[in-house]
This record gives structure tokens, sequence and C-alpha cells, in this order.
């Protein structure tokens, strides 16, 4: 009578749970309608049902107190090799291990170029470089650190070069330095490809970005607008090595430039400055290329007015170079959101910079915070959020007033800039395209 009603209780348990997986996983996935919203909840659901479950059912079944005792043991050595593992593999990289290279403007891109990388052994960086098609290899070097960073100076304009990093092996990559005259040439942005817990897409949209680039003639460089990894504190090194080891197949041979995202300056950004160098003291830079004039503010900075940051903003929006065809602004929070939860909302940003940004001519804004896309047609300036790069997608924007197209999906945006026109390209992973729209300079 016992052992039925104990198996009875611990199938009504184990099922319990797996219905209320069900429950929440069809909740999830009618929110979003991605799988892994149904899966998520059942597997958990799931777990916290089948473990304690059949448990009871094995321990109902056993002959002895010796058998049952046995099962109990079993399952604490079985959960706790678990619970050990994940944090001996978390510690294993408290330490930097071995990475990279990764590029970042930190000088003039005209003729310098940064080459980065992580480094188990904090030892003098060493880099061997030389002009393509030359054989007679240079060499520069830095001081010691788990990052290294090596700034290689006095290289010629709209040049092509190959590098190694004999850290790391001395395999050969390459890079082009920014030309002297405006050009046509395409870029990359995209942001939030963080991870949520264990899990991140990051390497799905850095697929689509590989294969979309023969189509774009090649991305001179990659923009992130934030939120790269969950939490940058003790405990998450190895979301800083996962960050590294996605991004080095393009990093390596462009830069990659971040916009400081509340999830990298989350505790403090000492992990994020450590990891990057773009030549600034601050979190907020600019970057003259080809012709274009990318800005990158800093959102989890005083943007204010009588802040350093707004003071810098106004005289770099003052102060173009005279070539200047475009101005694109990167942030990780954006201006508007339509999503319906109040705290992705930030209308005293949206009233600081909306009025700003058309007197002084900046063409398009590229935010994230949000994990979706979404694109607003302004009075003056286009207002895009490519907030689909890799994160768990839990925001689902409605259409407001502004706005020309949101979806919720991963995605990265591919911008060409021809002559006085600037073409962006929203593209899914699957290579689809989501969104596209051509701009025209206000400034020639
Ligand atoms: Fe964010």
């Amino acid at each position: 009578m016992m052992k039925k009603a104990l198996t009875l209780i611990s199938l009504l348990w184990g099922a319990g749970f797996i219905i209320a997986g069900i429950v929440m996983g069809i909740l999830g996935y009618r929110h979003i309608s991605y799988s892994i919203y149904f899966l998520l909840p059942f597997v958990t659901f799931g777990l916290v049902g089948v473990i304690p479950a059949s448990l009871l059912l094995l321990m109902t079944y056993a002959k002895t107190w010796r058998g049952r005792l046995a099962w109990v043991v079993l399952y604490v050595i079985a959960i706790t090799a678990i619970v050990e593992s994940v944090a001996i593999w978390k510690k294993y990289y408290e330490i930097p291990r071995n990475g990279g290279p990764y590029l970042v403007f930190s000088g003039d891109p005209k003729t310098t170029m940064t080459i980065c990388w992580a480094a188990e052994k904090a030892v003098p960086g060493k880099i061997d470089y030389v002009k393509d098609g030359e054989s007679g290899w240079l060499h520069a070097e830095c001081a010691s650190a788990h990052y290294p960073k090596v700034l290689l100076e006095g290289l010629q304009p709209g040049t092509h070069y190959r590098y190694r990093v004999p850290a790391l092996g001395n395999k050969e990559h390459s890079f082009q330095t920014a030309p002297s005259a405006p050009e046509d040439f395409s870029f990359a942005v995209y942001g939030d490809n963080r991870h949520a817990g264990f899990i991140s897409f990051h390497q799905s949209v850095l697929r689509a970005i590989k294969r979309e680039e023969p189509n774009y003639n090649g991305f001179r460089l990659i923009l992130n607008s934030g939120d790269i990894v969950e939490r940058s504190g003790t405990g998450h090194g190895w979301q800083w090595h996962s960050f590294l080891r996605d991004i080095t197949p393009l990093a390596s041979s462009r830069p990659y430039e971040v916009s400081l995202g509340n999830h990298e300056a989350g505790g403090s950004p000492k992990y994020y400055e450590e990891f990057f160098d773009y030549g600034v003291p601050d979190h907020w830079r600019v970057l003259d290329y080809a012709g274009v004039r990318f800005i990158a503010l800093s959102t989890q900075d005083d943007l204010e007015p009588g802040s350093p940051q707004y003071a810098w903003l106004v005289k770099t929006l003052d102060t173009p170079p005279a070539d200047t065809r475009f101005t694109v602004v990167t942030l990780h929070k954006p201006l508007l959101t339509y999503d319906p939860r109040e705290r992705y909302h930030d209308p005293a940003l949206r009233s600081l910079l909306e009025p700003l940004f058309p007197e002084k001519k900046v063409d398009i804004v590229f935010a994230g915070h949000v994990h979706a896309y979404e694109h607003h047609h302004l009075p003056a300036f286009e207002h895009v959020i490519t907030g689909g790069g890799g994160v768990m997608l839990w925001n689902k924007p409605v259409p407001g007033p502004e706005t020309v197209k949101t979806e919720t999906c991963w995605h990265f945006c591919a911008v060409e800039v021809k002559g006085n026109t600037m073409s962006v390209r929203a593209i899914r992973t699957d290579c689809s395209l989501l969104d596209a729209f051509t701009i025209t300079s206000k400034k020639i």
C-alpha cells in the first residue's frame, strides 16, 4: 500500500513539473516565437520534477535500506560533480587564456593600427609585421600584460599589411589602413551579443556577417553597440574568453569598435578598459575613416549638458574634417523604443539628443539594449536599434509613429558608403533581408 502511494506521489510530482514546464513554455513561446523559449522552462521544470521523482521511485523499489542509501549517495555525488565541474571550468578562465588577435584603432587610422590579444602569461608583447608584397619583417613590442596591445606606427595610408603574433603561434593575419582621402567602403554594425546564462547565438550572427562580406567587398570595420558580456567581474572571465574566440576570425583583420553597454559596465568597466584601448581615457571617442565621422558615445556616463561627455560631443560635432560625408553615432541605450516595457524607455536621452543631432547634421544613430531590430525615421536622421547580435530575444517592440520596421530576430546591419549615399541593409542570420534604406549626404 505504502509502495503504491509513494509510486503515485513520485509520478505525480514528475508529471506535475513537466506539465508546468509545458505551460510555461507555451506562454514563453507565445510571447516570442522562438523554440528556445519553450525548451528553457520545459527543461528547467522537467529537471526539478524528474530528478527527485526518479530518486523516490528508485528508493521505493530498492529492496534494502543499503540499496536506498546507495541511490541517495549516487544522486548527491552526480549533482555535486555537475555543480563543481561548472565552478572549476569558470575558475579556469579567471586567468585570461591565450586568444585573439583582434584589432582596434587607438591612433590615426591612416598611419597606425593596434594589435591586441589575450595571454595566459603576462610577458612583453611582440609583433612581426610587413607591408603586403614585401619580405623584410619589422618588429614592434609593448609592455608585459595579460592583454598586450602593440601600437604599429608610421604605416602608409590605404595599404595592406601582414602580421603575426609569435606568442600565438606565428599564424599570419592581415589588415588594411584607412585611406588618406574619402573612398567607397562598407562596415558592419550589431550589438547585444552577450550570454544570458550560458546561452548566446553570437556565432550565428558572425557567420552571417562572414557569408555576406563578399557582397560588400569586405567590411572594413565592425561596430558593436554594446552588451558584449553578461557580467564582467569575478566569475565571468569565461565570457570574455568566449567573446574573444567568437570575434577573432573577423576582428583579426579589421578593427572592432565597441560602445560601452550597461552589462560590461556593470560593477566596474575596468575589464572593458583592460580589453580595449581606443587611445582615449574616456568611454567616448571619435574615428574619422574615409570621409565618415564615427562617434561612439557612452550611455553609461553622464551625457547631460555641462558634463564632460556632452561638451566633448558638441565640440566634436562642430568640428568635422572638411571631407566628412556622413556622421554616424553609436551608443548603447536608444533614444526611443516601442518595446512595451517602461524600463527600456529613456525620454530624457531622446529630449537631449533629438534636437541636437539635426542641428549638427548627424545622419544616422545605431543603438542596442533592446533585443530586437527597430528602425525609426526621425525628422532629420535615422535611428536604428540593432540589438539582435546573439543574446536571447525577450523584447518585442510594437510599431510606433516613427517606426519604419521592427522585428524580433538575430541580425546585423551591413552599411555601404558609395559617393554621397549610405545604404543600410539589416540582414537576418539566414541572410534574408530584414530592412533596407538609403540616406544621402547632407554635407556635400
Ligand atoms: Fe543593455
